[in-house]
């Protein structure tokens, strides 16, 4: 008898445990299956999540409603940002036949006028000042080579030359996507490294004109961070920011990249909601970071007042493990906290470094952060980052990591250091 009552028992718990999620039950721990349903709901049901456009308000709203059942008091922090959209990018090689040319919009080109701009194509090298000697390029297109310089450079030094356009074409097989990080002063597209070898060889043995026409809107337009704030109870000046982006790239429903890091992040902010914390967190749901961490650095210029440490997770739902880190050649000193958590957890996590995201706008405002990451699937910035691209335990392993971590930081020590460095080697993952 005493065995049949164990077993009921457990019966009777496995299904609380099943059931406590979906139906909103405060629960002490993360699980994968809630923040999964934020997945579901964010890339499934509201798809690709473009900063400034109607469906990043909508997940907006979705995010902030979460944040309000659970008992935060939640804001939007607007921001302006540079609004780019390619519409058509058009490239001829005139000819008879003429010939057309797979190109893509660098991010923040300005558009051709309608009609396109039709001129000799200029092979320039890489694209850097000395590579311009003695070629005519006023009134032409450039032609570049990718490397040595950011696109952006190439475009500058093309326009004080004159160019009326840029072509670079890659330096591996295929096209890269890039960006010119702000505005551009004239246009500027990518074809692949094939298509370049063939136009710099036409270049050389005579004349080769090409057409160029570039559709784009550039506009400034507003965007919003979500921010969801429960105060300290020790040390209300004292801010932990947990972020993460929920824009994405267009026609990409971004599951991975990145509904995977806020979903984390609500989840956590779920399980703590009832848990007394010493100092403030403040979950933040970033918007602009696809075309350049614009949600993250307004956030962080305006508000970094009181932040003693920024987590980030981008991309934390695919991949073979884990990681943690902060920016190359960044304070990581708060990295070694996250080790030590893991390790207590029985979370297996490797150590590494990378920038690319949102953490690197609070870096630049001298905040020490810890970014979790998990791998670039196959899936990145394509339509096929669906949810199915990722997987709830892994969710759940970056949530019970994020809880522990936050609750770790956010414990007020009698040492001035907030953030106690591990003693000796074994810190290092
Ligand atoms: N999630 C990516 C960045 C990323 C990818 C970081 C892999 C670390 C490893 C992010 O959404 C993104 O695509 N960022 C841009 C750069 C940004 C500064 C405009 C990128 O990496 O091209
Ligand atoms: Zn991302």
């Amino acid at each position: 008898m005493r065995h049949a009552g164990h077993r009921l028992w457990t019966v009777v718990l496995a299904i609380a445990l099943a059931v406590a999620p979906a139906i909103g039950w405060a629960q002490s721990t993360p699980s994968g299956a809630p923040a999964f349903a934020h997945v579901q709901h964010l890339a499934g049901v509201i798809g690709p999540r473009v900063a400034g456009t109607p469906a990043e308000r909508q997940a907006a709203e979705y995010m902030a409603a979460q944040f309000r059942q659970y008992g935060y008091a939640v804001e939007f922090h607007t921001f302006q940002f540079p609004f780019f959209e390619a519409r058509q990018v058009q490239l001829q090689i005139a000819g008879a036949p003429p010939r057309a040319i797979q190109a893509e919009a660098l991010l923040l080109t300005p558009a051709t006028p309608p009609a396109g701009i039709e001129a000799d194509v200029v092979f320039v090298g890489l694209g850097r000042p000395e590579d311009f000697e003695g070629r005519r390029v006023a009134g032409a297109i450039a032609l570049a080579e990718r490397g040595a310089l950011t696109f952006r450079e190439k475009m500058t030094n093309a326009a004080a030359r004159g160019a009326a356009a840029l072509i670079v074409f890659n330096n591996q097989p295929g096209i890269v996507p890039g960006t010119l990080q702000q505005r551009g002063e004239i246009p500027a597209v990518i074809v692949s490294q094939d298509d370049g070898r063939h136009l710099v060889e036409a270049a050389a043995s005579g004349t080769v004109r090409a057409r160029l026409v570039v559709d784009a809107v550039n506009e400034t337009r507003s965007a919003v961070n979500v921010v969801a704030t429960r105060r300290g109870t020790a040390r209300p000046n004292e801010v932990i920011v947990i972020g993460g982006h929920f824009d994405s790239v267009p026609r990409s429903p971004g599951a991975n990249d990145n509904a995977s890091g806020v979903a984390t992040l609500i989840e956590a902010a779920r399980v703590l909601a009832a848990v007394p914390l010493a100092r403030t967190v403040q979950f933040v749901p970033f918007s602009g970071e696809e075309l350049g961490l614009f949600g993250s650095s307004a956030f962080a210029a305006e508000r970094r007042q009181g932040v003693i440490v920024m987590i980030n997770l981008d991309m934390v739902g695919w991949g073979e493990r884990l990681m943690v880190g902060a920016s190359p050649n960044r304070d990581d000193s708060a990295v070694d906290t996250a080790l030590q958590v893991a390790r207590r957890l029985g979370i297996e996590v490797s150590r590494f470094r990378a920038g690319g995201s949102d953490h690197v706008s609070f870096e630049r405002q001298g905040i020490p952060t810890v970014f979790f990451h998990r791998g670039v699937d196959p899936s990145y910035h394509r339509p096929t980052d669906v949810p199915a691209n990722v997987d709830p335990r892994h969710l759940e392993e970056a949530a019970r990591l994020l809880v522990a971590l936050i609750q770790e930081l956010s414990q007020v020590r009698s040492s001035a250091a907030p953030v106690p460095a591990a003693p000796g080697p074994a810190s290092r993952g």
